[in-house]
C-alpha cells in the first residue's frame, strides 16, 4: 500500500505544472498559446520573462528533487521503491500531467532535478555543459539534448569505475524522454528554425 501511495505522490509533485499555473496566476497567460507551446521554463522565459522563467525552471527542478527524496519522509520509510523509479514517475507527471490535461513540458528540468536528489556531482557537471553549450549553440532545445548525451556518457563511465546500473539505467531512460519529447526542436534544428537565445 505504502508503495502505491509513494508513487501516486512521485506522479503528482511531477504534475503541478508551475508554468501554467504561474502564467495564469500573475500574468493571466496561457503559456500553451504563445511561444513554442510548451509548458516548460524555456517557453516561460520567452513569453513570461526572466523572472517567470527562473521561478518556473527552479520550480520544475525541484520536482524531480523532492520527488526523489521522499524515502526520507518517515512516513515512507517501509516503501521498497527506488528513489530513481520515483524521479523517473515525477518527470512522466511533469510530461503528462493531469492537472493540464496531460499535455506538460520536456523532461529536461525536472530531469535534472532527479539528478540534483540522487546525484548532485553530475547534476554540476551537466549545468555547466548545459551553459557551455548554449554558449555555443545559442539553442536551449539542442544545449537539452546534448547534456542528456554527456549524462548518459558520464553513467557509463560511472558503471565502468562503480559496476553500479541504476544511475545509467535512468539516465539513459531521461534522454529517451527528452529526445522524444524535442521532435519538433528537432524538426525545427534541421530546417535552421529554431529560435535563438539573444542573452547570451
Ligand atoms: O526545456 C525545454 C527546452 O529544451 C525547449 O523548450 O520551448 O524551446 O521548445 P522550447
Amino acid at each position: 500500500m505504502i508503495n502505491a501511495i509513494i508513487i501516486i505522490c512521485a506522479y503528482l509533485i511531477g504534475s503541478i505544472p508551475s508554468g501554467l499555473w504561474i502564467g495564469k496566476l500573475f500574468y493571466k497567460t496561457d503559456i500553451r498559446e504563445h511561444g513554442s507551446g510548451n509548458l516548460g521554463g524555456t517557453n516561460s522565459f520567452r513569453v513570461l520573462g526572466k523572472k517567470a522563467g527562473i521561478i518556473v525552471t527552479t520550480l520544475d527542478i525541484l520536482k524531480g528533487t523532492v520527488a526523489t527524496i521522499l524515502p526520507i519522509i518517515p512516513y515512507f520509510n517501509d516503501a521498497s521503491i527506488h528513489p530513481l523509479i520515483l524521479g523517473a514517475i515525477a518527470v512522466v507527471g511533469h510530461m503528462f500531467p493531469i492537472f493540464a490535461g496531460f499535455r506538460g513540458g520536456k523532461a529536461v528540468a525536472t530531469s535534472g532535478g532527479v539528478l540534483l536528489g540522487y546525484a548532485w556531482p553530475l547534476f554540476i557537471v551537466l549545468i555547466v555543459g548545459f551553459f557551455i553549450s548554449l554558449k555555443i549553440t545559442k539553442i536551449v532545445s539542442l544545449s537539452s539534448m546534448v547534456v542528456s548525451v554527456i549524462g548518459v556518457i558520464y553513467c557509463i563511465i560511472y558503471v565502468i569505475v562503480t559496476g553500479d546500473y541504476a544511475l545509467l539505467i535512468l539516465v539513459t531512460l531521461l534522454a529517451a524522454f527528452i529526445f522524444y519529447r524535442h521532435r519538433a526542436n528537432i524538426k525545427r534544428i534541421k530546417e535552421g528554425t529554431e529560435p535563438k537565445v539573444k542573452w547570451l
